[in-house]
């Protein structure tokens, strides 16, 4: 299809979007049910309603803008993404698939198409764990990889709860109506920068993702013996900290003797109390991040971060809480999506690699509901999650252009063969 992408336009909205944050520019927060967050929220349901779609929220405030199809009983084809951004984030990170997505839906009203079904662009809620401590909540809850017990369950950090934060933003309503069932959604595409240097680094215009790497989240309760910093000798003392340190290190130790470069962890929460100088650590929360692209050697790192933290624990008399917060499957495309995407980059003329995503999306989440798959954009130098962040106005483009011609595609009648069924690729690799 002859797509007019609004470039300009789709960078002026990214800029407009950036400016509503908690925090001066360059950098992006923009925290789950702040008030920057709900501000974001307002400007692109302002959008979508400008460009005639039908919005609907649910109860946790995923946020549903649908370009009615001429049979609007089919399943909807879905894109989308997330507008929250953790601390000292950037511009680019689930905003380019919220705007992109809008851009696409436009481009393609304007090219004068008109979907047979539904196309559905969706901002999911808190796709960063940062305020509640688990990623993709409003995905999980849509996927059913979370009941609505999480509504008492998650707490922030000041002890409230999902379901005061949420109700004080204005989504009431039981959470069990969140879980969309398996006949809502026909597929799923989210467009990503793909926060890695790949493509920047071999040319290659869009990624296809194929599978997505499983998370695990643990948060451990590290208690030990609180005193005064000049009193107590060093014989004497149960400090937290030092215990936290030895699992952080342990933690580290394990990931790097997998054997796979594929394995990483990161201990990035720990909060100590009392936090005074001169007050021993009684108490120490921490967060720890573990990944792999499966889920064998990820479960093989928690297993000896538990040996390490009974190790240390014992010989530094503390006592440890551990609790899961997540221990995902991972997530493999829908060879449905991953061919209307393949087809779509032969139309639009961009070159494409498979890739595995290393971060998670709410595409993780959706694939349990509906054949899903992502497309990656490159961004420099691979930068993300840090206010450095930046894709080009060009890559954004040609990133929505296979975006809208693939929900195009999606959006006919007609079911299509696997992405082997398809002539040549341009260029086509899997990359690492
Ligand atoms: C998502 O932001 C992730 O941490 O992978
Ligand atoms: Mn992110
Ligand atoms: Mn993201």
């Amino acid at each position: 299809m002859n797509l007019n992408i609004d470039q300009a336009r789709v960078a002026r909205e990214l800029e407009e979007l950036a400016a509503i944050s908690q925090v001066p520019p360059p950098a992006v927060t923009r925290i789950l049910f702040t008030d920057a967050d709900l501000r974001g929220r307002a400007y692109v349901k302002g959008l979508c309603r400008e460009a005639g779609l039908e919005i609907r929220e649910d109860p946790v405030g995923n946020i549903f803008a649908r370009w009615q199809g001429a049979d609007r009983s089919l399943p909807a084809v879905c894109t989308g993404s997330h507008i929250d951004a953790i601390p000292n984030a950037g511009k680019f990170d689930g905003t380019v698939g919220v705007l992109g997505g809008l851009e696409a839906l436009r481009a393609l009203a304007r090219a004068g198409f008109r979907p047979p079904r539904s196309i559905e662009l969706i901002i999911f809620t808190a796709e960063e764990p940062t305020r509640f401590g688990i990623g993709c909540l409003g995905s999980r809850l849509m996927g059913g990889a979370l009941t609505s017990s999480a509504d008492e369950d998650l707490k922030d950090n000041d002890g409230r709860s999902l379901q005061q934060i949420r109700v004080e933003a204005g989504y009431t309503g039981s959470l069990e109506t969140v879980r969309l069932p398996c006949n809502y959604c026909r597929a799923f595409v989210e467009l990503h920068i793909e926060q890695g240097p790949i493509l920047e680094r071999d040319q290659i215009d869009v990624g296809i993702v194929t599978a997505i790497a499983p998370p695990a989240g643990l948060r451990l309760w590290i208690e030990g013996e609180g005193g005064h910093a000049g009193a107590v000798l060093m014989p004497q003392r149960r400090d937290a900290f030092l215990g936290a340190a030895e699992i952080a290190l342990s933690l580290e130790k394990a990931a790097r003797e997998s054997g796979a470069i594929d394995t990483v962890a990161t201990t990035g929460v720990c909060e100590v109390f009392p936090g005074a100088i001169n007050s021993i650590p009684s108490r120490v929360r921490m967060e720890v991040d573990v990944r792999d692209i499966g889920p064998g050697r990820r479960d093989e790192v928690l297993r000896k971060l538990h040996v390490a933290i009974v190790e240390v624990s014992s010989r530094r008399g503390l006592t440890v809480r551990k609790e899961i917060i997540n221990q995902d499957s991972p997530a493999q495309s829908g060879p449905l999506a991953l061919a209307a995407l393949e087809k779509a980059c032969l139309v639009q003329g961009a070159t494409f690699a498979r890739m595995i995503s290393r971060a998670y999306h709410d595409a993780l989440f959706i694939s349990l509901l509906a054949p899903s798959a992502m497309l990656f954009i490159p961004c420099r130098s691979g930068i993300s999650h840090h206010p450095d962040e930046y894709a080009s106005d060009e890559h954004i483009s040609a990133g929505i252009a296979v975006l809208a011609e693939t929900l195009a595609d999606l959006a006919v009648a007609a079911d299509y063969g696997t992405p082997s069924d398809l002539p040549p690729a341009i260029r086509t690799q899997t990359v690492r």
